[in-house]
């Protein structure tokens, strides 16, 4: 198989980006960077907004950014284009007050953020990333923190003392064998103390203006292209920085565009979606309701425009695996590096129908890329994502769609170096409907 140098740039770019992007505050941080230095202006929500025709803007709430550009268009007779995706992953939080001594060693409590493959985080070099509150002068100041080097392990069991590992897999009791190892508690020391002091720090602040936190465990090695042809992408967060990036490109990339294009990557999916910042939150609906005020759009003209919109549910689908035929429906067996994948679900575990699924794949046509149809085995319970819960809440026309991934969940995934470049190319011509 013949890898372009344009798609192996577009893969290293997605691993820079998923290297900035170690939280998802870090991710919604790098997108406001990129957009501001291509000319976006960033609204406040607590601020009124004066929105210009053409205009390029973004809003960040929490770990949540939505960015647009306002079609020259009138929304009315256009209807949205909106790309969504997350920017989560599922893996290990710390808990408030994570630092303990346990039997002469200093370890980190946890909790289990979503879904993840937890036997993927042993015998990894982990760092932690997130955001911490300090205080400051009249008041206190949230602040992004990352340990780039290897700052905490979760040893395996040797197999002397675990010896069905092979036969019945890797388990961990999430309470009790799940801390993390930090280090050696010498004697007399206060764990959280020294914990706080770490944090201090690396931020350069006093160990009591440290406050609170919220800090995802992390994998502290790069990203890397594999295969005989540097064929296949690993890395952490493929699952979903890799629609992130694909949907932002796919905007920075839109020119003045008819249609008013909206980027919305949103936190919270792995778990549910239900917060202020996640898709099931007012965001979404918030900002709309806001560009149509500022268009002087009354009820009725919103209403039409929501009836004309799209939107583009985007996150990873599950690549076919050669060593594990039976995990799959042998009729929609979906290959890595053979183009994005329409996910169908009767169940509506996925927002696409038969309409939205033919209008994708009319835009995979335009941009001259092939496109993939999933749908799970009969027999097993299908996940979701943003797509269902954006459609319903907006009313719109819905399809989900992703680029096919090995191992979701796992702390390394594996993806298509083609399919990143497709998946840009497809939601790229979205934005150019
Ligand atoms: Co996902």
């Amino acid at each position: 198989m013949s890898i372009s140098a344009q798609a192996k740039l577009r893969a290293r770019e997605l691993i820079d980006f998923i290297d900035a992007s170690p939280s998802p505050w870090h991710a919604a941080a790098l997108c406001a960077q990129r957009l501001q230095a291509q000319g976006f202006g960033q609204l406040a929500e607590d601020q009124r907004w004066q929105l210009q025709a053409g205009g390029r803007y973004y809003v960040i709430r929490g770990g949540s950014i939505i960015a647009f550009v306002l079609g020259c268009e009138p929304m009315e007779r256009t209807g949205l284009r909106l790309i969504g995706a997350h920017t989560d992953s599922p893996g290990l939080r710390l808990k408030p007050k994570a630092a303990h001594e346990s039997c002469g060693a200093l370890r980190l409590g946890v909790e289990v953020y979503g879904g993840p493959i937890l036997a993927s985080f042993a015998d990894r070099d982990l760092g932690l990333a997130g955001r911490v509150v300090v205080r400051a002068p009249g008041g206190f100041e949230t602040r992004l923190l990352r340990f780039d080097a290897p700052l905490m392990r979760l040893p395996n069991l040797a197999i002397h003392m675990n010896r069905e590992v092979n036969e019945k897999g890797l388990k961990f009791d999430k309470q009790t064998e799940l801390p993390l190892i930090l280090g050696i508690a010498g004697e007399g020391v206060d764990a959280e103390a020294h914990f706080r002091r770490l944090l201090a720090e690396k931020l350069d602040a006093p160990a009591a203006d440290v406050l609170t936190w919220e800090l995802a465990v992390t994998d502290t090695q790069k990203g890397s292209l594999w295969g005989a042809e540097e064929e296949f992408v690993a890395d952490s967060q493929l699952d979903n920085l890799a629609s992130c990036h694909a949907a932002l490109s796919a905007l920075l990339a839109c020119g003045s565009p008819a249609a008013t294009c909206v980027c919305a990557l949103f936190d919270h999916e792995e778990v549910g979606s239900e917060s202020a910042a996640g898709a099931a939150g007012s965001f979404v609906t918030d900002l709309i309701g806001r560009i149509a005020a500022n268009a002087g759009m009354d009820e009725e003209a919103r209403r039409c425009a929501l009836a004309r919109s799209f939107f583009i549910s985007a996150d990873m689908a599950h690549a076919y695996h050669p060593n594990f035929p039976a995990a799959f429906d042998p009729g929609h067996k979906v290959m890595v590096n053979a183009g994005p994948v329409i996910k169908s679900n009767a169940n509506q575990r996925y927002s696409t129908d038969a309409d939205s699924a033919a209008r994708f794949i009319a835009l995979c046509e335009r941009a001259g890329v092939p496109f993939q149809q999933y749908a799970h085995r009969t027999d097993l319970s299908c996940g979701s994502t943003i797509g269902p819960i954006v459609a319903a809440r907006l009313g719109m026309a819905s399809v989900d769609v992703g680029s096919p991934l090995w191992a979701m969940h796992s702390l390394r995934e594996s993806a298509g170096v083609l399919d990143h470049a497709h998946m840009i190319a497809a939601l790229g011509a979205a934005f150019s409907d």
